[in-house]
């Protein structure tokens, strides 16, 4: 798009037209200078001569953007909980539900792929892998599945490194939850409370039974509320999950992955995992 005109604009026929926009701009626009749509659209390198590449290197571009919004709300939220906000936080948190949902719509383009089509690119995929995606890792590390070892494959990028190696050490969304349940009188263990937070959340039955009287009690009370917000995120990511299975078993069948797993049966092992645990088991008690 050129941001300069050589020609002056000729403005429409008739007096009562309506303000048409802005040609002219001295550099270039201010919808680029804030969007920076040039480098966006320019980051498509593509590696083989298939058609069918495009929207899956796009696809997987966008749900990284959607990944650094999703980390973003959550990291707002994680911070008005700490300073007990917990509207800011439902608020934060039912943004990234809406937008768990867009992300969760991008799938549509590739959940079709027959093994042919995906073959065509994949071995210009070399390892490349979703795996190694470190913004998907920083929202897991936010949900409470923090691994130490999830580290080892940003080893070579200071900036992504750090980045992680921060995220592991702080405490997860989840955390920030059972330490406000805390505060507000709720029997949380000091187990939980002080627990290493580089490792994996582990269910508590102590925090199971803190949901189960909640959600035993008033429908419209705020924790309940915080609760419910939660488990739409909580759910989401399943479906997330889910629909990468899916694609993925459509388009590759039980081969292994590019980035070395089993394929199929590991994705299936990751999938089945509950995210904020006690907030599904605890349904059975009220
Ligand atoms: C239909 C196309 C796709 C196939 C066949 C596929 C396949 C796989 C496989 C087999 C794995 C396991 C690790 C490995 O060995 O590579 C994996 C992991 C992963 N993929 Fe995909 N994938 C696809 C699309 C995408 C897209 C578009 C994204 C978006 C960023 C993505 C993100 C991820 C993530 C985040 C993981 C790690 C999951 C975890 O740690 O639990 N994948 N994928």
């Amino acid at each position: 798009m050129s941001s300069k005109m050589s020609e002056p604009v000729t403005p429409p026929e008739g007096g009562d037209a309506p303000e048409t926009p802005n040609l002219d701009f001295a550099g270039t626009t201010p919808y680029e200078d804030y969007v920076q749509a040039d480098v966006l659209t320019h980051l498509q390198h593509l590696r083989s001569d298939d058609p069918g590449e495009m929207v899956f290197l796009v696809t997987t571009q966008v749900m990284e953007l959607w990944f650094t919004v999703i980390v973003h709300e959550w990291e707002t939220a994680s911070r008005a909980l700490r300073e007990d906000r917990v509207p800011v936080a439902v608020d934060a948190l039912k943004r990234s539900v809406r937008e768990l949902e867009a992300l969760n719509a991008s799938w549509t383009p590739l959940a079709q792929l027959t093994p042919a089509q995906f073959n065509s690119y994949r071995s210009a995929l070399g390892e490349g892998s979703g795996f190694q995606s470190a913004m998907y890792r920083r929202m897991e590390f936010l949900l409470g599945d923090k691994s130490a070892s999830m580290l080892v494959p940003h080893r070579g990028a200071p900036r992504v490194h750090a980045e992680l190696e921060k995220a592991l050490g702080e405490p997860s969304l989840y955390d920030e939850v059972l330490a406000l349940l805390a505060r507000r009188g709720h029997a949380v263990p000091a187990s939980v409370l002080q627990r290493d937070l580089t490792r994996k959340y582990e269910p508590s039955p102590e925090v199971e039974a803190v949901w189960a009287e909640l959600y035993a009690g008033d429908q419209n009370g705020e924790l309940v509320r915080l609760g419910e917000a939660l488990t739409d995120v909580g759910e989401l990511v399943w479906r997330w999950r889910n629909d990468h299975l899916v694609a993925t078993r459509r388009a590759m069948g039980a081969k292994a992955g590019t980035g070395g797993s089993a394929g199929v049966a590991w994705l299936e092992k990751r999938a089945t995992k509950n995210v904020f645990p006690e907030l599904w088991t605890a349904r059975s008690h009220v």
